[in-house]
Parts: C-alpha cells; sequence; structure tokens
C-alpha cells in the first residue's frame, strides 16, 4: 500500500470535464448540476472514526491485530474453508464488529446527503458494519459487494435464521446453529472463496452511467470490487478522498486527489459546494441512532443473562426434584425393608451402618422423612445455591 503516492500526477494533461482537477474545480462541476448520478465507492477507512478498524493500515489495521485469534493466517478469519472448520474467531471478531454499539461517521452522513439531494445513483460499499443504513442510505440505494451483519442464513441448509437468536448469542459469545439442521449460522458476510451477491453483478455496470464517481476509503485491493471505478466512462470525474493513493486513481484526465482523512475531506468538500451545515446538522442526528441502539443492545444483554439465569434454575430444581424423588423412593424402599425387619429385631439395622445416626432419631420420631430430605439438600443445596449465587456475582 502506499507506493503509488509518490506517482506524480500528470499535470500535464489537461482536463476535459471539469475546470481544472482540484476540490474548487470539483465543487463548480457539483453545484452546476452536472452532477446528478453520483456512484460512491467506499471501504473501511470510511469507518475507522467510528471506531472500527480498517484491514490492511500497518498497525492499526485488523489483520496487524488478529494473533490472539490463533489463526493460521489472517484473512483466515473471513475464510468460508476455515470458518466450517472453526468458526470460533470469526464470531469472536463478530462480538466486537456487530453493528449497534458504532455510531456512523460525518463521511456517512454526506453520503446520506447525497441522497437526500436526489444526486446518489448507487453506493457501492466493501463494509459490513451497516453504518450507511444507519445514517439513512436508504436500502436499495445500497450495494452490500462484500455482504453485511444485516441478515444471516445457515451455511449447510441456507434457512434464514432470526435475527434476534444471532443478537443474543453474539452477545453471549456463543455459536449460533441452525434450528432446522443444526448447521452453521453464518451472516450474509461474503467470505473468501464464496460468490458476491448477485446484486453487486445487477450494478457493476452502473458506473457507466453516472456522471461522478467518488472513492473514499479503501485501498482497492480485492477484487472484482477493485475494478468498479475503471468502469466509468472517459471524461466522467473522478475523486479519491484517502489516506493514500490507490487504484490507479489519478492517472485519467478528471481525476481529483484529495488525500488524507476522509471527515476532513468530505467536510472540506461540503464546504466547497455550501453544504456544510446542512452535513453536520445530519450527522448530528446520528448521535441519537446509537444511544437508542446502545440501550436496546444492553436490554438484550440483560435479557440473556436473565434468561441463563432461568435456564440455571429450572435446572437445579430438577435436579433438585429428581433427588427428592430418589430419596422417596430410598424412603420406600427403606420402610420396606428395614421397618418389617425392625419390627422383627435391631440386628438387621446394622446394615443400614452409614444411616445409624439418624436412626436412632427415626425410631424417636417414628419416621424417615426429615433424614432424607436433609440428607437430599445436604448433597444439592449448597452446589445449586453457590453456582446460582456465583452467577450472580459474576455479574452473568
Ligand atoms: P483496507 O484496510 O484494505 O483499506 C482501507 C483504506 O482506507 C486504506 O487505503 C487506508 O489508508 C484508508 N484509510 C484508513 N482510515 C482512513 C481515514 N480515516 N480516512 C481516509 N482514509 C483512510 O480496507 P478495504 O479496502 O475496505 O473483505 O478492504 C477491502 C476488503 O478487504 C474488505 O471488504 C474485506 C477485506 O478483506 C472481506 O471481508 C471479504
Amino acid at each position: 500500500m502506499g507506493n503509488e503516492e509518490s506517482t506524480p500526477i500528470d499535470e500535464s494533461v489537461p482536463p476535459q470535464t471539469l475546470t481544472s482537477r482540484t476540490l474548487e474545480g470539483l465543487a463548480e462541476y457539483i453545484k452546476s448540476g452536472k452532477a446528478s448520478r453520483i456512484v460512491v465507492m467506499t471501504g473501511a477507512g470510511i469507518s475507522t472514526s467510528a471506531g472500527i478498524p480498517d484491514f490492511r493500515s500497518p498497525e492499526t489495521g485488523l489483520y496487524a491485530n488478529l494473533a490472539r485469534l490463533n489463526l493460521p493466517y489472517a484473512e483466515a478469519v473471513f475464510d468460508i474453508s476455515f470458518f466450517k472448520e472453526n468458526p470460533e474467531p470469526f464470531y469472536t471478531l463478530a462480538h466486537e464488529l456487530y453493528p449497534g454499539k458504532y455510531r456512523p461517521t460525518i463521511t456517512h452522513s454526506f453520503i446520506r446527503l447525497l441522497h437526500d439531494k436526489g444526486l446518489l445513483l448507487k453506493l457501492f460499499t466493501q463494509n459490513i458494519d451497516c453504518l450507511e443504513r444507519e445514517a439513512g442510505v436508504p436500502d436499495d440505494k445500497i450495494v452490500e459487494a462484500h455482504g453485511s451483519f444485516a441478515r444471516q442464513s445457515c451455511i449447510e441448509c441456507k434457512q434464514p435464521y432470526p435475527e434476534d437468536d444471532i443478537k443474543r448469542h453474539i452477545a453471549a459469545k456463543e455459536i449460533p446453529r441452525c434450528h432446522h439442521c443444526k448447521g452453521l449460522v453464518k451472516p450474509e458476510i461474503v467470505f473468501f472463496g464464496e460468490q458476491l451477491p448477485q446484486a453487486f453483478f445487477e450494478n457493476r455496470t452502473l458506473p457507466m452511467h453516472s456522471d461522478l464517481c467518488i472513492v473514499m476509503g479503501t485501498s482497492l485491493t480485492v477484487q472484482p470490487f477493485a475494478s468498479l471505478p475503471g468502469a466509468t466512462l472517459e471524461g466522467t470525474p473522478r475523486v479519491l478522498i484517502n489516506k493514500e493513493r490507490v487504484g490507479g486513481l489519478g492517472n485519467s484526465a478528471d481525476d481529483v486527489l484529495l488525500l488524507g482523512d476522509c471527515d476532513d475531506g468530505v467536510k472540506r468538500l461540503a464546504e466547497a459546494c455550501g453544504w456544510l451545515e446542512e452535513l453536520e446538522k445530519l450527522w448530528a442526528e446520528t448521535a441519537r441512532i446509537v444511544r437508542d441502539e446502545v440501550q436496546l443492545a444492553r436490554h438484550e444483554t440483560a435479557k440473556s443473562k436473565d434468561e441463563a439465569l432461568e435456564d440455571e434454575i429450572d435446572k437445579l430444581t430438577k435436579e433438585v426434584d429428581e433427588t427428592l424423588n430418589l430419596s422417596k423412593w430410598h424412603k420406600e424402599k427403606v420402610r420396606s425393608e428395614i421397618m418389617p425387619r425392625s419390627a422383627n429385631g435391631a440386628e438387621d439395622a446394622a446394615s443400614y451402618g452409614l444411616r445409624s445416626g439418624s436412626r436412632s432419631h427415626e425410631d424417636e420420631k417414628g419416621n424417615l422423612g426429615h433424614v432424607f430430605v436433609s440428607e437430599a439438600s445436604k448433597e444439592t443445596q449448597p452446589s445449586s445455591t453457590k453456582s446460582v449465587s456465583d452467577r450472580k456475582e459474576d455479574g452473568e
């Protein structure tokens, strides 16, 4: 990454469409109304300021930080063959990345603004975080080229899996299994070795019909997505808003490079177009979305903890019942065996020596009830009480 940055843009090539290959030239083109079918292509770099790491940035990227998952190689976490053998690393990551905890960035809101203004033809995103949706870009405007967490299904029988169930499993760090065939369930994220969604192939020629292409926050290293900017026609302006120069952008006559942070880049572009106030207002609204989601997630987690506690109590109640039934059975057996023998002679009672102390008590009271009940509670109560309260202490 980054080796293109040193390649100078050929300034001698005059732009065909723009007045200049600058931010100002671009803003002028947009303000003149010539850009009304904009395609936007995005990658993980537009979500880094939300707190989600990108993949390939040398120190902060996800692939540089997966050692804790003990993977044979970093990309294995998104490899379908590896997932079938060991789904745990993916679900560990899913626990961290699952939508709901993150707020869309101002760059996501910028895409929403383009839509609100009726200028967005299509957003092609490689991101799986659903932040474009959360920013309010409608479903029919988004092509999630690498899928997303928005849907999930069984990798064997392909049955859809309920969203509430996967949320609960991911919150509890458990691996979900299909309700129908017990196969592994996976969010419909495209893994290496899997086909891209139909929507990608249906829309991949759209850039040809666009009048502006905006590429943001991607290293353009993964095909076939990386070929999308090349599907625009000669003379269609393209702008790259990215920390580094990638994908050969900058080589065509109407390419504009805004190298640096994409949040800064979209703010500068919005300001040049006279939209900054609108953009900031739109972004401010996303603060509420994330607050609601976090509250909902907390509620779901609390619900799953309550359910786990209920399950534990049910299990323990069953155990106690079983023990008591066993005691009842013992009681009957003892009654049928000891009592007649006791009636016949004390010598046979010695064979129940372990309970001899109780027997004397029994003899006093004339029944066995308290002996076996207290014995049952001695065996079951401490462990049951301990395990429930321990769980409570652990905050489970
Ligand atoms: P990468 O991590 O490969 O690239 C992110 C790009 O964004 C890099 O060029 C960064 O320099 C740049 N960047 C990071 N933060 C930025 C910021 N705040 N402002 C501007 N630029 C920034 O991520 P992708 O290109 O999205 O596939 O990766 C493509 C695919 O590779 C992903 O969809 C994923 C991965 O393997 C699958 O999971 C199938």
